[in-house]
């Protein structure tokens, strides 16, 4: 344990005496759009990259940009702690698109606080979860000169597009990015003040969907009753993806799905949570999905089928009686162990061209994926973690779920063989992806003092 000389109270007076300037840091950062997804970003991107790489010089962890097919990785580096453990510390700067902008109380890249909240796209998802890791090993190099554990800092550009290049950069880097234990905060605490730890991430496969019926829009009159309309089609095609009791109807879809252990189940049943609450929370006065799980359940442990957006017709003001050419879908199948994307890929298109009415063509392009993942939460970082959440949350940790992806963490596990730690700092209904995301700025405190605090942990306990 860290007590004695060095203990947490040198660390506690940094915190304290510099939380300001490191909530205008932040600050800076939100205000940069580097929204992976629009080509019109990529200076944005770029600049984003660069503003990380110097934050990283200028706290002694020296940082490298390295350029991919898409958008840069950063990645720094501190190895002065010779026979310490080495950790990497994995984040992303880019974020999601900020439309619909209307729907802003403040500007999306205008950070702005209330309620003890910080607004921003980007506050919770990655930005301000990556900037409290750089901020607590400031605080150690700052105070102490140095760092209890070796340290990598991976922070990528291309998570929230499916972070395409950099399983290949992991794969030939793995010599710099080995690393005994990886640690990553890109999700959301359980609930306000009950640190969480990860147990696991659904995997993705995300499809676009193309109906192409006659060669042109045509008069829905002339026409309409005689020639197949790509709008319904599309709509039959994606009424066949669930049976009526949510299950999913698609050939051989369950077929890899591992059961899950009993204690864990067990674990999530014991969790406090009130579908009442999720309900009022996204205002609707009923919950959907697979019957037979409980709403945690359906989050996190069972695969789904979502359509993610439509297009077809006229959508214009007003009235126009047309027979459209063609329809659009967006859908992606949120998948659980053992499921992996390109099977899913294969049913999925084998699936829509079993069912799709005669009369249209119907093509799915896959246009991204990433693999589920399960935690084995065994070992001196995870005994770490829970040690230093409790100290700075004041509560034992939870072994929660999560029904969201972070591609890469699969492949660190594979070609890393290392242990990944997921522990977030984001809060429900943070907004993330949507209009008005925000990050507590208490987490935001909490969590470096928390990773400040790991890094103690995980040396006392591996030393
Ligand atoms: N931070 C999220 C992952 C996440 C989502 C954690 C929900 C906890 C709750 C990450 O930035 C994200 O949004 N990932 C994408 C990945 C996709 C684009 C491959 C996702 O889950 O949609
Ligand atoms: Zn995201």
């Amino acid at each position: 344990m860290s007590e004695g000389k060095n203990n947490t109270s040198d660390l506690e007076q940094f915190f304290s005496a510099n939380e300001k300037r490191m909530e205008d840091e932040l600050f800076e950062l939100l205000r940069i759009p580097s929204v992976s997804a629009k080509s019109e970003h990529n200076a944005d991107t770029k600049r984003c990259a660069e503003w990380m790489k110097q934050s990283l010089d200028k706290i002694g962890v020296p940082a490298k940009i390295y350029s991919t097919k898409g958008h840069p990785i950063v990645v720094g580096e501190w190895r002065k702690a010779p026979g310490a453990p080495t950790v990497l510390i994995y984040g992303h700067y880019d974020v999601q698109p900020a439309e619909p902008l209307d729907l802003w109380t403040t500007p999306a890249f205008e950070p702005a606080v209330r309620d003890g909240k910080i607004f921003a796209r980007g506050s919770v998802d990655d930005k301000g979860q990556i900037f409290l890791h750089v901020k607590a090993l400031e605080a150690h190099l700052t105070t102490r000169g140095k760092l209890p554990v070796n340290v990598i800092v991976l922070v990528e550009g291309e998570e929230e597009i499916g972070s395409d290049n950099l399983a290949e950069f992991v794969e030939s880097n793995k010599e710099m990015l080995k690393a005994d234990a990886v640690v990553i905060s890109d999700s959301a605490m359980f609930a306000e003040g009950q640190p969480s730890i990860l147990s696991s991430l659904r995997g993705l496969a995300y499809f676009e969907i193309n109906v192409q019926g006659p060669a042109g829009d045509l008069h829905s009159g002339s026409y309409g009753g005689a020639v197949q309309n790509p709008a319904t089609a599309l709509a039959r095609i994606i009424s066949t993806f669930h049976d009526g009791n949510g299950h999913i109807a698609i050939e051989g879809f369950y077929d890899k799905v591992r059961d899950w252990d009993a204690k864990i189940r067990e674990g999530m049943r014991n969790l406090p949570f009130d579908d009442a609450g999720m309900m009022k929370e996204v205002s609707v006065d009923a919950l959907g999905g697979e019957k037979g799980y409980t709403t945690l359940e359906k989050l996190w442990i069972r695969p789904t089928c979502e359509v993610n957006g439509l297009l077809s017709g006229y959508t214009g003001e007003g009235a126009k009686t047309v027979l459209p050419a063609k329809a659009m879908a967006k859908v992606s199948c949120r998948l659980v162990p053992d499921q992996n994307p390109k099977e899913i890929e294969k049913l999925m298109a084998a699936h829509v061209a079993k069912v799709a009415p005669p009369g249209v063509k119907a093509t799915v392009t896959a246009l991204h994926g990433g693999s589920p993942w399960r935690a084995d939460l065994d070992g001196p970082i995870f005994e770490a973690a829970k040690r230093a959440l409790a100290k700075s949350y004041s509560k034992e940790p939870v072994v929660v779920g999560e029904g969201g992806s972070i591609p890469v963490v699969s492949d660190f596990q594979r070609v890393l063989n290392a242990p990944v730690l997921l522990v977030g700092f984001g809060l429900p209904g943070e907004n993330a992806h949507a209009p008005n995301e925000w990050m507590s700025e208490e987490n935001f405190r909490i969590g470096m003092r928390a990773m400040a605090a790991l890094w103690d942990e995980y040396a006392a306990g591996t030393g």
